[in-house]
């Protein structure tokens, strides 16, 4: 029906209405004397520095030991030689890469690229399927459907290795499928027959799930056996509606739809959840979106985590202790009443200028907010999608960003190379 989908021409030409613009912030030049730096160093940023300054980001990643928040030398480096671009210069985008509308007519409430490496991507849809989309070599295409779920797929989340891909449904199934052939290699039925809504993988030992259910239930499971952990089961008061383990897989915080975050202590030895606080964010606001971050920046080390909540803003909280114990660090207007929006902190840490946070918004655009600005946090502002959008995706080296909105629609943003 849509031969040359992909691109902004041939938009109206598949009838959508959808108009597409980048808004970039103004920056606040007056009050901000870093953006005054920026102004005369704009032209000397090269596509090479950009490109090294994220191998360098991620040479601080791989070296640092779990828990450990001291950036090391390479993170000063960096800093000296990226100079003083500002963030609306590092998050500008050159527009769209690509639209995917396999999915079109049921939203698709979650994506995700794959780890380390740039170009795969996944979505799952209420239409009951996921989609296995490869970039490159172009054209963009979907490599695989994963049909067996019979009812709307809630959540689903990759393997470190990528090998493995893990699914939730209104089915009430948890199912693990295997990426290269998009067989399901296993289904697990929830015990209580009711709908699963959320799931993740503990981080340090991906043999292990943890899927939340809509009758209050967080439940870890062994997915080499498909069998339930003992002792790795607790309740909420709600609805589980989200999930996310810090980066060393010891604490998991997860949302109900009664606006309580609770956090967990995770025994790694044997997958016991111990119950350890609680958070009302909101009384009856659901929690639909957690991401925890262990440090986003020089400036910003304090482990975070950002909380989606139905309150018309993005919360961004601290953890002031190892027990996860949350702290309101700041909040950015977005539109959020009732739809289950995602955001997330950006891959690559900024040792320049804070650090960004991306969110989806009723609104239908795609937000950017600069964590560690006082005034004009809003750093970019994406539009084109013909609905509220629901989830947000870097790929590992931030050179595309994914969104996917409530039409079904996905587009593949690429970030301006300078
Ligand atoms: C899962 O368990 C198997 C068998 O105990 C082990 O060989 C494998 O390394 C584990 N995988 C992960 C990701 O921990
Ligand atoms: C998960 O199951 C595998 C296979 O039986 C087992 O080797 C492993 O110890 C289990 N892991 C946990 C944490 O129960």
């Amino acid at each position: 029906i849509c031969p040359g989908r992909g691109f902004p021409s041939t938009l109206t030409v598949c009838g959508m209405a959808a108009v597409w613009q980048q808004v970039l912030a103004v920056d606040d030049f007056e009050e901000d004397p870093r953006a005054q730096g920026a102004r005369g160093h704009r032209r000397s940023v090269s596509r090479g520095s950009y490109q090294l300054q994220a191998q360098m980001n991620r040479a601080v990643y791989d070296e640092r030991t779990p828990g450990a928040l001291v950036p090391t030398s390479v993170a000063e480096a960096s800093r000296a030689m990226a100079g003083d671009t500002t963030l609306s210069e590092n998050y500008a985008f050159a527009g769209m890469h690509h639209i995917f509308d396999q999915h079109v007519d049921s939203a698709v409430p979650r994506l995700q690229f794959a780890n380390d490496d740039k170009h795969l991507l996944a979505c799952c849809s209420l239409d009951g399927t996921l989609s296995i989309m490869i970039l490159s070599p172009s054209p963009p295409s979907v490599k695989v459907v994963l049909k067996g779920h019979a009812g709307p797929v809630t959540d689903f989340a990759w393997s470190l290795s990528n090998d493995v891909i893990v699914s939730t449904s209104k089915d009430g199934t948890l199912r693990i499928w295997n990426t290269e052939d998009g067989r399901c290699i296993r289904e697990v039925r929830d015990p209580e027959a009711s709908e699963l809504l959320c799931c993740t993988f503990q981080p340090m030992n991906n043999n292990l799930t943890v899927v939340g259910n809509s009758k209050h239930l967080l439940q870890v499971v062994n997915i080499s056996t498909g069998k339930k952990v003992k002792g790795g089961s607790s309740k909420l008061t709600g609805r589980v509606l989200s999930m996310s383990f810090d980066a060393p897989g010891r604490i998991l915080w997860a949302g109900d739809d009664r606006g309580s975050v609770f956090s967990f202590l995770f025994d790694m030895a044997t997958g016991k959840l111990t119950k350890a606080k609680r958070l009302v964010v909101s009384e009856g606001s659901p929690i639909c979106s957690i991401s925890a971050r262990s440090w986003i920046s020089r400036e910003a080390r304090d482990p975070s985590l950002l909380i989606n909540a139905c309150v018309n803003k993005l919360l961004l909280y601290r953890v002031v202790d190892n027990e996860g114990t949350l702290q309101l660090k700041r909040s950015f207007p977005i539109k959020h009443g009732s739809q289950p929006l995602h955001s997330i902190f950006c891959p690559l840490m900024s040792f320049r200028q804070g650090a960004c946070v991306v969110t989806g918004s009723e609104d239908a655009c795609v937000y950017f907010f600069d964590v560690e600005r006082n005034t004009k946090a809003i750093v970019n502002k994406l539009q084109g999608h013909g609905g509220p959008v629901l989830d947000v995706s870097f790929n590992c080296d931030e050179s595309l960003l994914a969104s996917a909105d409530s039409t079904g629609m996905v587009i593949i943003w690429r970030r301006e190379q300078k």
